[in-house]
């Protein structure tokens, strides 16, 4: 079945839920549940903590539909994952996609618990999406990929609300092993504030396929050797919801001036 033929409403906007990041669900006021096994091209559920579901309904009164889970390149190398789901999406009338995702702090500026509107990335894992795509569409410009505007709106949401939402660069690594402490030290040389092993993949789809996009990472944990606490995914999942709830108040406020 296809998305469109499935959703309760006709959104404008989706949202992309990050790992340990499914409280944001509760946002939306649902409509309908649809696996992502009864949908076509959309993912098998791979991650733990995600239901592999869209969720059609409003969020602030505003049509949307929210994706429970992403297929990530460490799952089977293959970096396009996500492309027919997008497809489904631009397909079911969306034109905004906002990506949350859980990222490890490499600004010493930052620490677990915080939030921040990625402007830019880097994209340190070797691979494109769009690898092996023949038009000469391809060629994305990458500029301003992160929309500016949309972006405007997170940072004017998260100040009248008096929630700190920092802005930086977000460093996607492949993983599924997280960062050597010299990675970590690299990707700050490099100008990161964040990495994960998520979102660059989408957002360069998303460009392709002409769909706007703003995203915002939850710190987690300070990268690999710049402090204490051992990396784990459970770790990953644990700390998730505390930087959730912020980007949670900030989204309520920000999507109806989306
Ligand atoms: N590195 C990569 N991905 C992550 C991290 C990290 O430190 N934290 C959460 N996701």
């Amino acid at each position: 079945m296809t998305l469109r033929a499935r959703l309760a409403n006709r959104p404008r906007i989706a949202l992309i839920l990050g790992s340990g990041l499914a409280p944001l669900e509760s946002l939306v006021t649902v409509e309908s549940r649809i696996a992502y096994a009864d949908l076509d091209g959309f993912p098998a559920a791979g991650v733990s903590g995600h239901a592999g579901e869209v969720i059609s309904g409003t969020l602030a009164g505003v049509p949307v539909c929210l994706l429970s889970g992403r297929a990530h390149f460490y799952e089977t190398g293959n970096a396009a994952a996500m492309r027919p789901a997008l497809e489904a999406l631009r397909d079911a009338g969306i034109d905004t996609v906002i990506q949350t995702n859980a990222a490890g702090a490499v600004n010493p500026a930052m620490e677990p618990g915080d939030v921040m509107l990625i402007e830019d990335h880097i994209n340190l894992a070797g691979a494109n999406p769009l690898t092996g795509t023949l038009s000469d569409r391809r060629f994305v410009d990458m500029t301003n990929a992160y929309d500016p505007a949309l972006g405007a709106r997170l940072l004017d949401a998260a100040e009248a609300l008096g929630i700190a939402l920092h802005a930086g660069v977000y460093a996607w690594f492949a993983g599924p092993s997280f960062e050597t402490p010299a990675e970590i030290r690299m990707a700050r040389r490099l100008g990161a504030d964040a990495v994960g092993m998520s979102t660059v993949p989408e957002t360069i789809l998303c460009r392709y396929l002409g769909l706007k996009v703003v995203a915002a990472s939850v710190i987690t944990n300070l990268g690999a050797g710049l402090g204490d606490t051992p990396l784990s995914h459970a770790q990953t999942q644990q700390a998730a919801p505390i930087g959730g709830a912020k980007l949670a108040a900030i989204l309520q406020k920000a999507v109806p001036e989306m």
